[in-house]
């Protein structure tokens, strides 16, 4: 696909203190080809996650042009927006966000009761993604009865249900010991084999550079870089 798929110029985020503009997200230029694994390295507080949130069109710059799938994101309403939270992209979080008294097959439902499946559809949509993931047997438990990497799974198949076509990763393995972390890369190699594009935030250099592309966040600002020199 072209250029147009992903483009970012000149975004700016800053917040109101008070009495005066802190700059969080300083002059962003990224472009992202359609199928590309991506990662954005930095550190606490560089701005990881108000860029991610941008991305996915849950917030929105103060300033600068944000283009996805050839459209400004500034001209899309509120229904086209969440069209597009909805359908197009897959959100994992660090902190999971499952619902804590539903199964795992419900919390994986989720998303496809907002996308209008119907119900007998979204069960087994969801059943095979559980099963995608490796958590066949685990549909009836809840989070509580799941292990930190369980539950990182589950939010990963969650964020596949409605088959986006990009997945957007907010320190993915940050809450995962090295091996379950491991497993989960193994399981975005795949995903991007399939052609998904993937967008993977996070501190840590070693998990970043399962990315064909990396890029360098620091105090608000991005760099290219190579996978070897972060
Ligand atoms: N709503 C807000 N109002 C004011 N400042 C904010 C707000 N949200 C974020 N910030 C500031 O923006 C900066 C970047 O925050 P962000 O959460 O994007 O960092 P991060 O790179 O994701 O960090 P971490 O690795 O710790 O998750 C921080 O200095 C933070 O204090
Ligand atoms: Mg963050």
């Amino acid at each position: 696909m072209n250029s147009l798929f992903f483009r970012m110029t000149d975004i700016c985020k800053s917040y109101w203190m008070g009495d005066e503009w802190s700059p969080v997200l300083k002059n962003i230029d990224l472009t992202i080809q359609e199928g590309e694994f991506l990662s954005v390295l930095g550190p606490s507080g560089s701005g990881k996650s108000t860029l991610m949130n941008i991305i996915g069109c849950l917030d929105t710059p103060t300033s600068g042009e944000y283009i996805l799938h050839g459209r400004r994101v500034d001209d899309l309403d509120a229904d086209e927006l969440s069209q597009i939270r909805n359908k197009e992209i897959g959100f994992i979080f660090q902190s999971f966000q499952l619902l804590p008294r539903q199964d795992a097959l419900s919390n994986v439902e989720l998303p496809l009761i907002y996308a209008g499946m119907p119900q007998h559809k979204r069960r087994e949509r969801a059943a095979e993604m559980l099963e995608r993931v490796g958590l066949a047997d685990k549909m009836y438990h809840r989070p509580n009865q799941l292990s930190g990497g369980q539950q990182q799974r589950v939010a990963i198949a969650r964020a596949l249900a409605t088959n986006p076509t990009i997945l957007l990763a907010d320190e993915p393995t940050g809450a995962l010991d090295q091996k379950t972390g491991r497993q989960v890369m193994e399981l975005f190699h795949e995903l991007h084999d399939e052609g998904r594009t993937i967008i993977m935030i996070t501190h840590d250099r070693a998990i970043a550079q399962n990315a064909s592309r990396m890029v360098r966040i620091l105090d608000g600002e991005i760099s290219e870089g190579v996978a070897d020199d972060a």
